[in-house]
């Protein structure tokens, strides 16, 4: 059993199916920050890399290629995502479906890194701890976290307009297992420390987040994201109009000439084995 049952659970559920059908969507969504995380992850040929909690595969294509003629290993716990990230490899990527809590890594990376994949952990101290050794001796961890909730504009105040349509259940709370699992910048820099690691350097980004051509596009992109996807999970159709109704003005005040653009709030975050 994972001592991330709950997560693993999560992300071998419904959310991984749904991901996979809008990865696109997702993808088009995180170009801003897969540009501001792949320049602070400093990808050089040769390296080495471990991309954890990598999904359906995207970033760990992306460095592949960056790296060459080096290698890449994406892990994730989402037996769906892992099938997804291997169905879609170009070869030059290998793909372990195992929880980055307890999977038994030995040093062979001179790299970690993470889009969105190491704020889930029950147990941060120990996860980090254990992805510590995957990394030769000077490696380096390179990753992007998501900000306090209330900081991701596109993603709360969708929620509050829509609040008193949902079921009464809270989000996922920030610094607990979740999106937000790692909000607090000082909170994890002490997590990282205390789990062995040194030469920690966490920079805010607000990088922007094409979310889709029409506010009723990004309204529907909205509703397969953060507290929205977790509180819609069980809603039927009838609900999830009402709340589109709700929220597409929300989303409209982003318009731009490309689509809806808001900015998004991310940690980067550095560290040292
Ligand atoms: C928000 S998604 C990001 C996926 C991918 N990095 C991307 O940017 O498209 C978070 C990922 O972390 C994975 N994950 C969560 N907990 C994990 C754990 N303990 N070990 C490995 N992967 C985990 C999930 O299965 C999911 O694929």
């Amino acid at each position: 059993m994972s001592s991330n049952q709950k997560q693993h659970d999560y992300w071998n559920g419904e959310i991984a199916t749904n991901w996979v059908a809008r990865l696109a969507h997702f993808e088009r969504g995180f170009t801003g920050i897969n540009e501001a995380l792949m320049a602070f992850a400093r990808l050089e040929s040769g390296m080495a890399v471990l991309d954890a909690g990598c999904g359906a595969g995207t970033t760990t294509e992306e460095i592949a290629t960056a790296v060459a003629p080096g290698r890449v290993v994406g892990l994730d716990i989402s037996k769906p995502l892992i099938e997804a990230a291997r169905a879609r490899s170009s070869g030059a990527t290998t793909f372990i479906e195992a929880d980055a809590s307890d999977y038994p890594f030995t040093p062979e990376f001179d790299l970690i890194f993470s889009r969105l994949g190491l704020m889930f952990f029950v147990d941060p101290v120990k996860s980090f701890a254990n992805l510590r050794r995957a990394l030769k001796p000077g490696g380096r961890l390179a990753f992007l976290c998501w900000c306090p909730q209330a900081e991701i504009c596109y993603l709360w105040e969708p929620y509050q307009a829509a609040r008193d349509l949902l079921p009464a259940l809270d989000p996922t709370p920030d610094n607990e297992p979740g999106p937000f699992g790692l909000a607090d910048r000082a909170r994890t820099a002490c997590l990282l420390q205390e789990a062995g690691w040194h030469d920690i350097r966490i920079a805010r980004a607000t990088p922007s987040s094409l979310l889709g051509a029409t506010p009723k596009e990004a309204a529907e992109q909205v509703m397969n994201m953060g507290p929205l996807a977790r509180l819609l999970r069980q809603a039927d159709a009838a609900l999830k109009a009402k709340v589109l109704e709700r929220i597409t003005p929300v989303l409209a005040q982003w318009a731009t000439p490309a689509g809806v653009a808001p900015p998004a709030a991310c940690w980067l975050v550095e560290a040292f084995a």
